[in-house]
């Protein structure tokens, strides 16, 4: 599903080069977990935005469900992603003036998909991760970890191959920090690709395989033996 062979991405800033990422090679199977760990400014963000086209690599190869993404103008890589990535982030990236239910069906307005549907499809969505009952709160109406169930409802609402978390408990206390590690495992347990980025190496241990990044490098890869 997911194959990056030899990608590097290099920013030039003020005039200095700095190599984010350094021949970086990972294969991602249908229904995998992943963790990618590794310390701050190791190159995590930079692979998920990669991943979740958000960004294209400066050399190297991306292909994404067989079609090679590494080249695609924005206006195509946006399509990619609305159709095959969900987005969870640390800070969950919620629209605040709107409901819970109205944000959770963004995703699908891009796809010309009726409002009585998307509707539909939100509710069903919300109830996965278990906020049947919080359907018309605004996010400023819900805790932190509400608000990231918002964002996974989000995510899933379009069926995407994969979905992507960078950091999706940092900005949580530790106890609803683990309810959302355990159901991003519940959404895997049905099916789900889900790739998780994360320094804590407890979380990492957790997934199928981890992938450890140090310096723009996957320096090790480790697959847990079940
Ligand atoms: N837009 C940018 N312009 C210039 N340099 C950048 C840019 N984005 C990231 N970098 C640099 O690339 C390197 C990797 O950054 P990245 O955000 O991928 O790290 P990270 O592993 O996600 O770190 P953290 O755990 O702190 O989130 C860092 O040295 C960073 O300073
Ligand atoms: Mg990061």
């Amino acid at each position: 599903m997911i194959a990056i062979s030899g990608v590097n991405k290099i920013y030039y800033l003020h005039g200095v080069q700095v190599a984010a990422l350094r021949e970086v090679s990972l294969s991602v199977a249908e229904g995998e977990f992943i963790a990618v760990a590794g310390p701050s400014g190791s190159g995590k963000s930079t692979l998920m935005n990669i991943i979740g086209c958000l960004d294209i690599p400066s050399s190297g190869v991306y292909c994404l469900n067989g079609e090679d993404v590494g080249r695609l103008p924005d206006n195509r890589l946006a399509e990619i992603r609305n159709r095959h990535i969900g987005f969870v982030f640390q800070s969950f990236n919620l629209l605040p003036r709107i409901s819970a239910r109205e944000n959770v069906e963004l995703p699908l307005l891009y796809r010309g998909i009726s409002s009585k549907e998307r509707t539909r499809l939100a509710l069903k969505a919300l109830e996965r991760v278990g906020l049947a009952d919080r359907v018309r709160h605004r996010p400023t109406q819900l805790s932190g970890g509400q608000q990231q169930r918002v964002a996974i409802a989000r995510a899933l609402v379009g069926e995407p191959s994969v979905i992507l978390a960078d950091e999706p408990t940092g900005n949580l206390d530790s106890g609803s920090g683990n309810e959302i590690i355990a159901l991003l495992h519940q959404l895997h347990r049905q099916g789900k690709t889900v790739v998780l980025i994360t320094h804590d190496p407890d979380l990492a241990s957790q997934a199928q395989r981890t992938v450890k990044m140090y310096d723009g490098m996957i320096i090790r890869e480790e697959v847990r033996v079940p």
